[in-house]
């Protein structure tokens, strides 16, 4: 049977961006023979305005038995005023939640003939290609205690707990292990050992995996030190594994080091089901971009490398994930550029002109 696709393409340029996706899908069915099930359905504002929810059980549950997802960008000025459970990102909440999505992959890639586009010096990021697996379930962001007390003294006091048990810690370190054998075969985990207990057991727990992936080396950096090397030398990484918060800045810092929102894909990955199947979900790292919306100006591209990666890390498809990755590059090396990407003497194109290009370089 063929494997399923659902495609959530949400608000704003988000439909946009997957018009071009869609087009990609179907050139691999005509010309590669890679047919998948697409089938498509609503997510965020737009399922609101129609079913008063971000996401039906319906949709839900499709997404679940789907071998992929792949979802466009949510929310906008029009949902800004709803109440907390309505919102459009309530959607993608429940999404990665119930799909337990808990590795965030986000790639920092940088194509040459954007390297001047980098908050960097050209020679710094100039072929960089590094993976940064953020923990995306646990920590932090979701350990209790939390929530704000008053003291009998009459302060206020606002708790969060970092929290890691060895299984959270050990699944998403396999991924980024894993991950780290189809690529330069370097894992550098990064926490505060230092200073949390939290750190102290990730490190232990990622350093007794070790003897399993024997052809990755191993490295550990403390968080802190790692926002400086990101600056400071991102070449010296290759794949990155860290908790939720940390994983969030240091992330975000790497996106930064590429130069474009519209550049940057992610996958997000869940538990295996009883059929060996990994969740995933596969979206651009942008939002719904509710200035650019409607004009043709959104950069498809971040939206086209997230169906790349779903190639690769779901379905194992890497030559036809190069293929794709190659005519991205290709394509902009020939100076084809979205408004976002666009620099002296290269051709505007809008959302569709890139596909095109795309198409045609394929
Ligand atoms: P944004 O990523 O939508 O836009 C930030 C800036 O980057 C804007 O100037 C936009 O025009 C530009 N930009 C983003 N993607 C682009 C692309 N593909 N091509 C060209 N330019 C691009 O972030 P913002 O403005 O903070 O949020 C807008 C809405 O999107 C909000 O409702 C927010 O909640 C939602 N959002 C949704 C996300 C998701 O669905 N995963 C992630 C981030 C924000
Ligand atoms: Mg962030």
């Amino acid at each position: 049977a063929n494997k399923k696709l659902l495609i959530v393409a949400g608000d704003g340029i988000g439909p946009e961006v997957m018009t071009q996706v869609k087009r990609v899908i179907a050139w691999f069915d005509k010309r590669q023979g890679l047919t998948f099930d697409v089938g498509e359905e609503l997510v965020g504002g737009v399922s609101y305005d129609k079913h008063k929810t971000p996401l039906t059980d319906e949709v839900m549950g499709k997404a679940l038995e789907a071998d992929a997802v792949l979802l466009g960008a949510v929310g906008g000025p029009k949902w800004d005023n709803l109440p907390f459970a309505d919102k459009p990102e309530r959607g993608l909440l429940r999404l990665r939640k119930e799909m337990e999505l808990f590795a965030n992959l986000r790639p920092a890639l940088v194509f040459d003939a954007l390297a001047e586009a980098s908050s960097l010096k050209t020679e710094l990021v100039k072929g960089l290609d590094i993976m940064i697996v953020r923990e995306l379930t646990g920590g932090v962001y979701f350990g209790s205690p939390r929530g704000i007390e008053t003291l009998p003294n009459g302060e206020r006091r606002g708790i969060n707990t970092q929290v890691y048990t060895t299984s959270e810690i050990v699944r998403v370190a396999r991924v980024a292990f894993e991950l780290a054998q189809k690529r330069s075969k370097k894992l550098c985990s990064v926490e505060k050992a230092n200073v949390m207990e939290s750190g102290v057991l990730w490190r232990e727990e990622v350093t007794k995996l070790a003897p399993e992936y024997k052809d990755v080396a191993l490295s550990h950096m403390y968080a802190d030190n790692c926002a400086m090397q990101l600056v400071r030398q991102p070449k010296q990484f290759d794949v990155i594994v860290t908790d939720n918060l940390f994983g969030d800045l240091l992330s975000d810092c790497a996106a930064m080091l590429t130069g474009s929102l519209g550049m940057l894909p992610s996958a997000s990955l869940g538990a295996t089901d009883q059929q060996g199947r990994r969740r995933a979900l596969y979206e651009p790292v942008h939002g719904s971009a509710p200035d650019i919306a409607g004009q043709g100006k959104a950069n498809p591209l971040a939206a086209l490398l997230s169906y790349s990666m779903m190639l690769r890390y779901s379905f194992d498809l890497a030559k036809e994930a190069d293929l794709l990755d190659t005519a991205a590059k290709n394509v902009v090396a020939k100076g084809f550029r979205t408004g976002d990407i666009m620099s002296p003497g290269a051709t505007l194109v809008s959302t569709t002109g890139m596909g095109d290009e795309i198409l045609k370089e394929l």
